[in-house]
């Protein structure tokens, strides 16, 4: 009988464990800290450069298409990290809004622009951490 409570505890304890609630909440943490690059885009730049990324002309400068992104798109690390109000010209028109510093960490400033150039423009450059590293400490 002794040996069968034993067992039986054994079994609820494993259960419990497999079941724990907390355990669950963590797995939710986890994914919600990383975010696809999809969501990343969606959470800190669709507001702004829309869901298709072509902007809103005369005011957020288009991610797709972008002769001013494609030109140069180690500079986008700068405008992410840092923020830009400088008057630009993208494919023709003028822009001089503010875009403000967005607080994302490097990495995710890796796969967000990689994202807009490999899914979003379909070219074959990419940016790596070493750059974004780089423009952080020279900056
Ligand atoms: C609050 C609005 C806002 C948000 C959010 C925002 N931007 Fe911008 N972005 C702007 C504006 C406005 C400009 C033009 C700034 C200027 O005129 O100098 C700009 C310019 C740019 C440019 C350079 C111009 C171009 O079109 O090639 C890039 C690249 C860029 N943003 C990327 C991003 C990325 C990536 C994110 C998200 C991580 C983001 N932006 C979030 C408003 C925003």
């Amino acid at each position: 009988m002794k040996h069968l409570l034993i067992l039986f505890a054994v079994f609820i304890a494993s259960c419990g464990n497999a079941e724990d609630p907390s355990l669950r909440q963590l797995h939710k943490a986890n994914r919600t800290l990383d975010l696809s690059a999809k969501e990343i885009y969606v959470k800190h730049c669709v507001a702004c450069h829309q869901q298709d990324a072509k902007g809103i002309k005369g005011i957020f400068p288009p991610l797709k298409d972008s002769d001013y992104f494609l030109e140069d798109p180690k500079r986008a690390i700068h405008n992410i990290l840092f923020g830009q109000n400088e008057e630009i010209i993208v494919n023709g028109a003028i822009y001089k809004g503010l875009m403000p510093p967005v607080k994302i960490t490097d990495e995710e400033v890796v796969k967000v622009v990689n994202y807009l150039l490999e899914k979003v423009n379909k070219v074959e450059q990419k940016i790596t951490i070493k750059e974004v590293l780089w423009v952080r400490e020279n900056s």
